[in-house]
């Protein structure tokens, strides 16, 4: 089961005037920030060339993290896959990771968040947060989703919907303290014990939404 369809899914057929470059988080957008414990991070737009960051991070990723992400038993992504979640247009897929360069000057891919515009709905996208275990409970997964969230409000996008298994205590809670308004329905559409949280998104920028 999988939050984010694996395959290439039907764009919106009303898509909000945004112009990628002028943004914030736009191709452009490179931060760095210093986690709880020190480490550094380098936060950017994650872009085709991220294929190999991202597949190695999965890699890295426990089962019960990767349960948790994609709501089952995920024991290898496949090339497509990889294709897919590196291969963001920027305005109805949009993916934001952090890196951190390792001692030889390499990078390690630490964590991601991206959002997917609903075909039916496109104020709304489904999303999904990633943080690979070495690095989980040391803030990167709320920075992720506050950039997230700014991200989507300049999209045009109103409401980010999360599907978190109901036992899935750091995503509940990471959601709780991100302290906006989320509305939980259980979710019929996945086995077991999912809800889904649709957490409203502040700040829309003006002249963005459809
Ligand atoms: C959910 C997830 C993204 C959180 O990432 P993270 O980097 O650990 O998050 P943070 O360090 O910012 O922690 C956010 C809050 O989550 C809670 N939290 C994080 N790890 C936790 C843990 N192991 N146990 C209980 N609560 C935890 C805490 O409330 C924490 O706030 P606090 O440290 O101030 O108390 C990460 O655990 C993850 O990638 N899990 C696997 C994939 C997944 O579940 N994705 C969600 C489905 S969309």
């Amino acid at each position: 089961m999988n939050p984010i369809p694996s395959g290439r899914r039907r764009l919106p057929e009303v898509v909000p005037q945004v112009e990628v470059k002028a943004l914030r988080f736009g191709p452009q957008y490179m931060e760095r920030k210093t986690l709880a414990d020190g480490t550094l991070v380098t936060l950017r737009v994650v872009r085709p060339s991220d294929s190999a960051l991202l597949a190695e991070g999965f890699e890295r990723l426990s089962p019960e993290s990767r349960y948790r992400r994609f709501l089952g038993a995920k024991k290898v992504l496949s090339p497509a896959e990889v294709r897919y979640f590196s291969d963001c247009d920027g305005v109805n897929h949009f993916a934001i990771g952090a890196v951190v360069e390792r001692a030889d000057g390499s990078e390690e891919g630490a964590g991601v968040a991206r959002f997917v515009r609903l075909p039916r709905n496109p104020l709304a996208a489904e999303a999904a947060l990633t943080v690979v275990d070495a690095r989980q409970h040391n803030g990167l997964g709320s920075l992720l989703a506050r950039r997230l969230f700014s991200a989507a409000a300049e999209r045009g996008i109103r409401e980010l919907q999360f599907h978190v298994l109901s036992t899935n205590q750091p995503m509940l809670s990471l959601l709780r303290k991100l302290g906006r308004p989320a509305e939980h329905r259980a979710n019929s559409e996945f086995d077991g014990d999912v809800l889904t949280i649709a957490v409203q998104v502040r700040g829309v920028a003006p002249g963005t939404a459809a």
